[in-house]
């Protein structure tokens, strides 16, 4: 299988001696890693883009996700970090999430732009990728795994207030700033995709003053464990994947 892994820190540790591609799309080039490993293709791409340092604001979600579907992946795995906006889910535990809200500001939403379509989002996050990913996730003993959760996403790439933490945590769980739209724009070209979510942080006011180093160096210490998780998943993963993908966009137009 084709499958696609996007992150915002570089994998060298499932993506072995990979062969760098530039894929040219309408939209910009992306730099993919391509690894052959545990009898698949892993397509690799650094959300931040080759040296890791675009913010997610500015990240060019359509390009990525653009240059997935030339490849003909056939599903993608997200990593990415969050902080939690819920007591019960702590620092360094991984979510799954099955759903998100939207409160990115200024990004184009859809790769629909000159016609009339609307993807249906009731089941946002592919099942059988989240169930994959679940299942490995627990196998790990030394992990707390939360197998349900809501995503916000921000847009960065300033950290939340307080208050808004008030607001957002009525509706959701978790919060980060790049999942969305890459889970639109997938869904739209029929990818299957789900979430590792890693948990970085309480969200604001839930602890003190937060400091952008602490995400990266509490991600440093789990990421070994990401690695494990999408070996193990990749290694299991099933050709005949039991959801509707790829039909979902094909019942969106009017
Ligand atoms: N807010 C938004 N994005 C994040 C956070 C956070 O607290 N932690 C990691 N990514």
């Amino acid at each position: 299988m084709k499958i696609g892994i996007i992150c915002g820190h570089e994998m060298p540790a499932l993506i072995k001696n990979p062969e760098s591609l530039s894929v040219e799309t309408p939209y910009d080039k992306v730099k993919v890693k391509i690894s052959k490993n545990y009898g698949h293709d892993l397509f690799f791409i650094n959300r931040h883009g080759e040296n890791g340092n675009i913010p997610p604001h500015k990240i060019n979600y359509h390009s990525n996700i653009q240059a997935f579907n030339s490849c003909h992946i056939d599903c993608i795995f997200s990593v990415g970090t969050v902080g939690s906006m819920k007591t019960k889910i702590k620092p360094s535990d991984f979510v799954i999430p099955h759903d998100f809200v939207d409160n990115t500001k200024l990004r184009k939403p859809s790769f629909f732009d000159d016609s009339r379509v609307h993807v249906d989002m009731s089941s946002p996050f592919c099942p059988a990728l989240r169930e994959l990913l679940i299942s490995k996730c627990k196998e790990i003993k030394k992990i707390v795994i939360h197998s349900n959760g809501v995503y916000l996403c921000t847009e960065g790439p300033r950290l939340e207030t307080v208050s808004e933490i008030k607001i957002f945590s009525q509706v959701a769980d978790i919060v980060g700033m790049t999942n969305v739209p890459e889970v639109i724009l997938a869904r739209e070209v029929g990818i299957c995709y789900a979430s590792l979510c890693v948990v970085c942080n309480m969200a604001a006011g839930l602890q003190n003053r937060l400091a952008a180093n602490e995400i990266s160096s509490v991600y440093g210490k789990l990421e070994p464990i990401v690695s494990e998780v999408l070996e193990n998943a990749i290694k299991s993963i099933n050709e005949k994947k039991d959801c509707n993908c790829r039909k979902i966009v094909s019942e969106a137009s009017i």
